[in-house]
């Protein structure tokens, strides 16, 4: 019999069609946040769930659907899975890395560039038809060459954000990131402290995972440390940052903008912020691009098949599950 599927959601075809011979692939077609009944209830009898980011594989998930083997997210945070209890159920979970590092990466420039020289308020601007003549005072921002970019986790997505501020913009690049090797950047970037980078940076990019230890890793105290001309961009998950406090320092102006395109409760996202000038708010799309989208596609297929073909998936995130299996 083949292995059956529950994919939660439409992603691109390609994906899809590589599993289509040798999986009994059920296809969600309903375009929305899949509750966990539902979940449930399609992924009872199922071997593998492929997953969003969105959709929550929990402990009840986890211990309900009794036939599950694998749990192939499509994605590469993983925070919506509770990895523990998988691995305790020799449960395989992979996600999608290296697929949408540069991708991300130029997105977090295009919200750099955007916030910085208010983009997005002079188009609000234009539309409303306010633009009565060019004014040497008017919509003033600020310089993105030359500036400290600070860049908190030196993943592969943080390395590429650090890489086009460096080349691209003249940037000075100071990180945190506890466990990066600095042999391997390439390129002059300092490692400091975190206290030393919310200090001295002009933009504060997130490139970090969720999870116990980022958890409201930018709260009120961190805010307060900020220069009042500096800007926080967040395209890592909504959690890594406490969004009232946010709320609080952009509505008083003690820094001086934000991008985020992940929030704490997503859909939603603490009432207020869309009355402020000095945010940009997108919808979690840094990883939006055809060509990446239909890439993290392909990956979170290949893992399936790499695992049910008796081959280590390049994707596995709880790597103890296979050690289990072998032996
Ligand atoms: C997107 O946020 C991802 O984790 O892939
Ligand atoms: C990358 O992790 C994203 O936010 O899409």
């Amino acid at each position: 019999m083949k292995p059956k599927i529950y994919i939660t959601h439409k992603i691109p075809e390609k994906g899809i069609n590589m599993l289509k011979n040798d999986f009994d692939v059920e296809l969600n077609d309903y375009n929305g946040i899949v509750s966990k009944n539902h979940l449930i209830e399609k992924s009872k009898d199922k071997q593998v769930i492929l997953s969003l980011l969105s959709d929550v594989v929990d402990f009840e998930v986890i211990t309900k659907c009794k036939s599950l083997k694998m749990i192939s997210n499509y994605a590469v945070g993983y925070n919506n899975i509770d990895i523990n209890a998988a691995t305790e159920k020799g449960i395989v979970v992979t996600n999608t890395p290296r697929t949408l590092d540069e991708t991300t990466a130029d997105f977090v420039f295009a919200l750099i560039l955007s916030v910085a020289r208010r983009i997005v308020e002079s188009d609000k601007f234009m539309r409303s038809k306010k633009f009565k003549g060019w004014g040497p005072m008017e919509f003033l921002g600020q310089d993105v060459y030359n500036a400290t970019l600070g860049v908190v986790g030196m993943g592969s997505i943080g390395k590429e954000v650090a890489k086009r501020g460096y080349y691209g913009f003249s940037m000075d690049i100071i990180y945190y990131d506890r466990s990066f090797d600095p042999s391997s950047v390439g390129f002059k970037a300092n490692s400091v402290s975190f206290d030393t980078l919310l200090k001295e940076s002009d933009f504060i990019t997130l490139n970090v995972p969720l999870n116990q230890g980022t958890f409201h890793l930018i709260g009120e105290k961190e805010l307060k440390k900020m220069k009042k001309t500096a800007y926080l961009i967040n395209t890592s998950r909504g959690p890594v940052v406490d969004e009232k406090a946010l709320y609080k320092f952009l509505k008083e102006k003690r820094i001086a903008g934000a991008a985020l395109d992940v929030y704490e409760n997503e859909p939603d996202f603490i009432s207020g912020l869309e009355t402020l000038d000095n945010i940009i708010m997108t919808p979690h799309i840094a990883s939006a691009s055809k060509k990446t989208r239909e890439l993290m596609s392909v990956k979170a297929a290949q893992n399936i098949i790499d695992y049910f073909e008796g081959r280590i998936p390049s994707g596995l995130v709880n790597k103890d599950v296979i050690k289990l299996e072998i032996g």
